[in-house]
């Protein structure tokens, strides 16, 4: 197989990264005690949710076992401890997404991006929108990113001020948002967006400068970033977006970990309400472990690595006849000239249910998500299997499933 060279902006190849970054993959897969002790088994569900390094579950024991206390609440040293940790850690969110300005910005932790999204939409929009507002909502995303909007259009009814929904406009073809028709949608009264930053079904990067170029300056960006934090590097210095929002367990810490992080620069001040309780305070220690180690690691070369496994995934797909692959094809492949997939690759075998499918991969060791992934009423109708991929995955396993593909061709 020759395997075509590739300008700048296309996904690197595999073979082509550097021995360096080669290397520096196989260091960081040996910190994974999961993936290490099953090398007969390839996790390949990482959109789902990801492994932990060694470094997380680390943190985890030594917090269990010498500093453990609730926090915020406490004259004793762990209780202490434990209070600053929370701090920081709302400072680890911040520089982990090089906020411009952290002295104005808010950190609140959630248990991930669904009760992250529920809290903006129950707790801040209803005092942004007045009757006659409108709101875009990306409804052939991931639902977490859809029914909250739809409950605030309803709270707001039910006190007399109704503000219009307009779906998001996509592309049929690729799935991803139509700048052109959004630029066309987006009026004066449309106040705030929700946007994802890459799609959980097509992988693709949704390109969220044009967002704000097609709805304007004055309307509120809100970020579903469950896909994109530890895949690619988020800059909210570069990134003009008012709320950042995703789940700590798919950045490898542990479950019912997340936050939402808000500019507070537009519209008004984002307070949650309500007394929240104790919080997670260990899975906090664990949000804060992961992001040094993702930083460590570097998100933009957890991002070459990724995107050049879901390359190799694409083409070798491309070959088999059987298989129809979900998304813009022309930006999948190794050798398109730009390439904004991320390490996500959806397909389906025209033959064989995708549950079934699911079952057959499992039965050779590869665990992939076979259903329709919580997308939106405007999604795919029919069920697909997702590859999704992290730092962890190898060549090998994508080589290993093709050829199990290919049997079933
Ligand atoms: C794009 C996107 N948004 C939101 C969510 C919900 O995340 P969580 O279940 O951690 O709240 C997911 C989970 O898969 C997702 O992929």
């Amino acid at each position: 197989m020759t395997t075509p060279r590739i300008d700048t902006q296309g996904a690197p190849v595999i073979e082509e990264l550097t021995e360096e970054l080669r290397e520096w993959q196989r260091a960081l897969r040996a910190q994974f005690p999961i993936i290490t002790a099953h090398p007969e088994l390839a996790y390949l569900d990482s959109a789902a949710t990801a492994q932990k390094p060694q470094a997380v579950l680390d943190t985890v024991h030594t917090y269990l076992t010498t500093t453990n206390a609730n926090a915020g609440r406490g004259t004793y040293t762990w209780a202490n401890r434990t209070t600053s940790l929370v701090e920081q850690a709302r400072d680890r969110i911040r520089r982990f997404l090089n906020d411009p300005d952290p002295t104005r910005s808010a950190v609140h932790f959630t248990s991930g991006t669904t009760e992250g999204l529920r809290t903006i939409a129950r707790d801040w929009l209803p005092g942004l929108l007045a009757d006659g507002d409108e709101i875009v909502v990306p409804v052939a995303d991931h639902e977490a990113n859809i029914a909250p909007w739809l409950e605030a259009q309803r709270q707001l009814a039910r006190q007399g001020v109704h503000i219009r929904v307009r779906p998001m406009p996509y592309q049929q073809a690729s799935g991803d948002y139509d700048h052109t028709a959004l630029t066309e949608l987006a009026g004066p009264r449309t106040r705030f967006v929700a946007a994802s930053h890459i799609h959980h079904v097509y992988g693709g990067n949704m390109n969220i400068h044009r967002i704000r170029r097609a709805v304007g300056p004055h309307a509120v960006i809100c970020l579903d970033a469950a896909q994109s934090i530890g895949h690619l590097p988020v800059s909210v210095a570069d990134l003009d977006v008012d709320f950042v929002v995703f789940s700590g367990h798919k950045a490898m810490a542990l479950p019912g970990t997340g936050a939402v992080w808000a500019r507070q620069s537009r519209g008004p001040e984002f307070t949650p309400g309500g007394w929240s309780g104790s919080p997670n305070t260990v899975g906090i220690a664990s949000l804060a472990t992961a992001l040094d180690w993702l930083d460590t690691a570097g998100s933009d070369r957890i991002g070459q690595w990724t995107v050049a496994l879901a390359a190799r995934l694409t083409d070798g797909l491309r070959r088999l006849d059987a298989y129809e692959i979900l998304g813009c094809q022309s930006s999948l492949a190794a050798d398109a000239s730009a390439q904004r997939r991320q390490g996500i690759v959806t397909f389906r075998h025209h033959a064989i249910d995708s549950g079934d499918l699911g079952f057959v991969l499992f039965s050779h060791g590869f665990m992939v998500r076979s259903d329709q992934h919580c997308q939106g009423s405007a999604g795919e109708r029919t069920g697909s299997v997702r590859v999704s991929l992290h730092v962890y995955n190898t060549a090998d396993e994508i080589d290993r499933l093709l050829a199990v593909l290919a049997t079933l061709g």
